[in-house]
């Protein structure tokens, strides 16, 4: 007989960033707190949550396109309550252009709501009307998270960011730095690792600048020595760094650790001071190029990743060739390249000077193809080199493909028959390709 008590299930969608992805477990969390289960399929979800992105506008036509594709879904499960959750809503006039455009949604409501999450879906859940909640009242502290993994864990350091790049939507939408105070990211580190946690990342826009608003003498090169103290732990990685925060110490501190992975991704955005200058990112190439020597005399093997963003107003042909230059100088292990895309309600928006967008096409091409070359070239250099990896995961079409990534982040395969799940290995690397390396087990 059925008493009407079928488990309850949920299914989020996420879009975006690691930070959106980590708020994506609180979600979860919180889902499961009330009752509900990880839905399989999207179909079966009594719950459904898009979790969006407004960094670009690809991300935003994405989710647009999804929230399309639920009409149908929401078509043949009335009952199913969507929510439509993240920094898109966080944006003025998205929520309610979301709310008049798709009447089937049930919650809509931004980043800072994230604590209010249970009692928003209690209220979606007895209203006809769309529930909104774009109060800007933002409590982190204490709320459940149900990770993903089991052997790595996100922790967020801090939230929001007071940069303002001038293209960038972040600071509006996630609002002004906010530092977590160290104890309660102490405490939940030490907690992670009693449960087995091999590796965190400490995540923040800007991990750099973490602390300023505490106490001042507290800053990340500090909480980074307090976690490396941590036991059981194997490793730390943080990110994103900024080069205009970044501190000798903090060099130091990674240098000194065992634990402290020696991977920096370093965002450059652009090789020309003139367009730095324009993005009021606060640093000259020669300040970076000075850093990028510094690390690498004083963390050996230290890799260095990047973002780049192509097409920024006022990037004429030469100005571009800059950043291609910048890129054959430094030698980025790999870099994620963007083309630069409007958003509302930034200073970039309104520059003028706005590159085409064929041209911006065709420089993203030649970008990624002079980059592909280099990261090639840095995986060959680490032919026949034994490498410790931690073993993260394995293949879902052969039980004997394991995946690990290198202390320098670097995504390694190879087959075995032994299980060895969380465990740290040395790998023989065996063949090198732009974006991942194969090996051997090594005897
Ligand atoms: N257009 C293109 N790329 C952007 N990024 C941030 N804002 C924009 C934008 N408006 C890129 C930056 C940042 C990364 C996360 O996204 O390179 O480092
Ligand atoms: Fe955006 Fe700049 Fe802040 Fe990064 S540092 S989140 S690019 S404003």
């Amino acid at each position: 007989m059925d008493y009407g008590l079928e488990q309850k299930k949920y299914y989020i969608k996420t879009y975006g960033c690691q930070m959106n992805f980590f708020d994506s477990e609180v979600l979860a969390g919180h889902l499961e707190n009330m009752g509900y289960l990880p839905a399989e399929r999207k179909e079966e979800a009594d719950v459904f949550i898009v979790n969006t992105c407004a960094v670009r506008k690809k991300a935003e036509e994405k989710v647009l396109s999804k929230l399309g594709r639920l009409r149908v879904l929401k078509e043949k499960n009335p009952g199913m309550i969507i929510a439509v959750c993240g920094c898109m809503i966080q944006q003025k006039g998205v929520a309610r252009r979301i709310k008049d455009r798709f009447h089937f949604i049930n919650l809509i409501c931004g980043t800072h709501a994230l604590g209010r999450f249970p009692q928003l879906l209690e209220k979606a859940l007895h209203s006809a009307e769309p529930v909104l909640d774009l109060d800007t009242e933002n409590s982190r502290e204490h709320l459940p998270v149900k990770r993903e993994d089991t052997l790595k864990a996100w922790v967020p350091i801090s939230q929001g960011c007071n940069n303002y790049c001038t293209y960038c939507i972040v600071p509006y939408v996630r609002g002004p730095e906010k530092s977590r105070p160290p104890e309660s990211i102490i405490q939940e580190i030490k907690k992670l690792a009693k449960n087995g946690y091999k590796e965190v990342t400490l995540l923040g826009q800007n991990v750099n600048s973490y602390g300023h608003d505490l106490y001042g003498d507290f800053g990340f090169a500090e909480l980074l020595e307090e976690v490396d103290k941590i036991e059981g732990l194997l490793r730390i990685r943080f990110m994103t760094s900024h080069p205009k925060d970044i501190s000798e110490k903090l060099i130091k501190v990674i240098a000194n650790s065992d634990k402290i992975c020696e991977h920096i991704h370093l965002p450059l955005q652009a090789g020309s001071n003139k367009v730095l200058k324009l993005m009021n990112r606060g640093y000259t190439k020669e300040h970076y190029l000075e850093l990028v020597d510094k690390i690498k005399n004083t963390i050996p093997g230290c890799s260095l990743t990047t973002d780049i963003i192509t097409g920024f107003p006022g990037e004429e042909d030469n100005v571009f060739e800059e950043t291609l230059q910048a890129l054959e100088r430094i030698r980025f292990d790999a870099a994620f390249i963007f083309v630069y895309s409007p958003r509302q309600g930034t200073d970039a928006a309104e520059m003028a000077n706005q590159v085409d967008a064929a041209i911006k096409k065709r420089r993203v091409m030649v970008i990624n193809e002079l980059q592909n070359r280099i990261s090639l070239e840095k995986n060959q250099e680490l032919l026949n080199k034994e490498l410790e990896i931690l073993v993260e995961g394995i293949s879902k079409t052969d039980p004997h493909v394991y995946t690990g990534r290198t202390r320098t982040n670097k995504i390694v395969h190879f087959t075995t028959t032994k299980k060895c799940l969380g465990e740290l290995l040395k790998i023989k690397i065996v063949e090198a390709k732009s974006w991942t390396l194969f090996g051997k087990l090594s005897q």
